[in-house]
């Protein structure tokens, strides 16, 4: 894209999502996916993903990158890239956005990676796909990159097959090769769910300091809020296809508003321990996306739910401070949530969560958190 490095002026955002939709037609009827989503990302920016697993993340980022492109998908609304509307691209068009201005690093990176093709070549043929560039420059090249990447010896480790690598190695070459091109923005799906905890962290910092480098945007997807607490600028909340909260991540964890929220965060042990001694996992199943609940989709777990909510879909809203947006009838915190709370538990429901309005968590919890992205 020609317009690269002058399309945004200050710090507009330049990736601009309106009510997108995927939905796939299968035989049993149709499943919504991602069902009306909107977000923004700045220059440097970093957007958390987080939500339960089947909630529409993964689909949601390939729908972004058009990546969701065959026959029972139907993806509609708005996907603005430097002004250059992305929806109805057809796939030979995408090749100017893929690899050069949008690329993703996937969860396992065994899938990602040919397993009898040496590292260097799936390197290299990605750099000479992409950029024009001579066999020994993208050699180089590579080496260059699997150095920042931090691959010890990239000289020899070059001329590696994927199984002569541990996984955090070969997560790392994933992340050289969606970096090869220099992309303005990165997806990272749970990058590090298919890794062991220590290195969880390296490739978590990994990705932080190559994205400060590099003044790249990056979309963290997870399942679990701790792995973004200290690392995004704002999260989105995601929930059967739909956002259910959005905020700058320190008023997300200051002023968290939606039951749901407040249910990952529990799910937590390392943000909700010791302090928050109350850990429990989040009650019941997501919901059937082909034949979601009339009202809340979140009506049949939710600690709060009432009447009204099993009737009436709560629409996204703004709060009250800048930038934060929620979707609930009863919101955490507040008077009319401790009441719905305490019928509740009145009335002998399963209820899990402890009451309204000690979700707080603080600094400390924040950076100490690590968890599976
Ligand atoms: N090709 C497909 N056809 C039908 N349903 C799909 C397809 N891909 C994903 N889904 C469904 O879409 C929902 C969201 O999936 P996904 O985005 O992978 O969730 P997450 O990444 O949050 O775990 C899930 O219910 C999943 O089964
Ligand atoms: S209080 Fe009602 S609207 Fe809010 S999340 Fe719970 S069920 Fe949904
Ligand atoms: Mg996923």
């Amino acid at each position: 894209m020609s317009e690269r490095a002058t399309g945004t002026a200050g710090n507009e955002p330049f990736l601009v999502v309106e009510d997108l939709k995927t939905h796939f037609t299968v035989p049993a009827g149709t499943v919504k996916a991602v069902d009306g989503v909107s977000l923004e990302l700045r220059r440097g920016q970093t957007l958390g993903i987080v939500g339960e697993s089947g909630s529409g993340k993964t689909v949601l980022s390939r729908s972004i990158m058009r990546l969701n492109i065959g026959g029972n998908v139907h993806t509609t609304g708005s996907v603005r890239y430097d002004g250059r509307e992305l929806i109805g691209l057809k796939a030979k068009e995408m090749q100017s956005i893929w690899g050069l201005e949008m690329a993703m690093v996937f969860q396992d990176p065994m899938t990602s990676l040919n397993p009898v093709v040496k590292v260097g070549r799936q390197l290299t043929e990605h750099l000479r796909f992409h950029l024009n560039v001579s066999k020994s420059e993208a050699r180089q090249t590579a080496i260059e990159l699997l150095r920042s990447v931090k691959i010890p010896e990239p000289e020899t480790r070059i001329d590696n097959y994927p199984h002569e690598m541990s996984g955090g190695m070969r997560q790392r070459v994933c992340i050289a090769i969606a970096l090869a091109c220099g992309p303005r923005v990165l997806f990272a799906d749970e990058p590090t769910t298919a890794l062991d905890v220590t290195v969880q962290h390296q490739i978590l910092n990994l990705l932080a300091t190559q994205q400060k480098e590099r003044f790249m945007s990056m979309i963290m997807v997870t399942h679990d809020l701790g792995v973004v607490a200290g690392r995004a600028d704002e999260i989105i909340v995601m929930y059967a296809g739909k956002v259910v909260e959005k905020a700058p991540t320190a008023t997300l964890f200051a002023e968290m508003k939606h039951p749901y929220t407040e249910a990952l965060l529990r799910s937590i042990p390392k943000i909700a321990q010791p302090k928050h001694s109350r850990l429990s996992a989040i009650l019941g199943r997501p919901p059937d996306l082909i034949n979601p609940p009339p009202g809340c989709s979140f009506a049949p777990r939710c600690p709060y739910a009432q009447q009204r909510c099993h009737e009436e879909k709560p629409v996204l809203s703004p709060g009250s401070t800048p930038g934060h947006q929620f979707a609930c009838h009863f919101p955490v915190g507040t008077p009319e949530a401790r009441e719905a709370f305490d019928r509740n538990l009145a009335a002998g429901l399963p209820v899990t969560l402890a009451a309204a309005g000690d979700s707080k968590v603080s600094d400390d919890d924040l950076v100490t958190s690590a968890g599976g992205a």
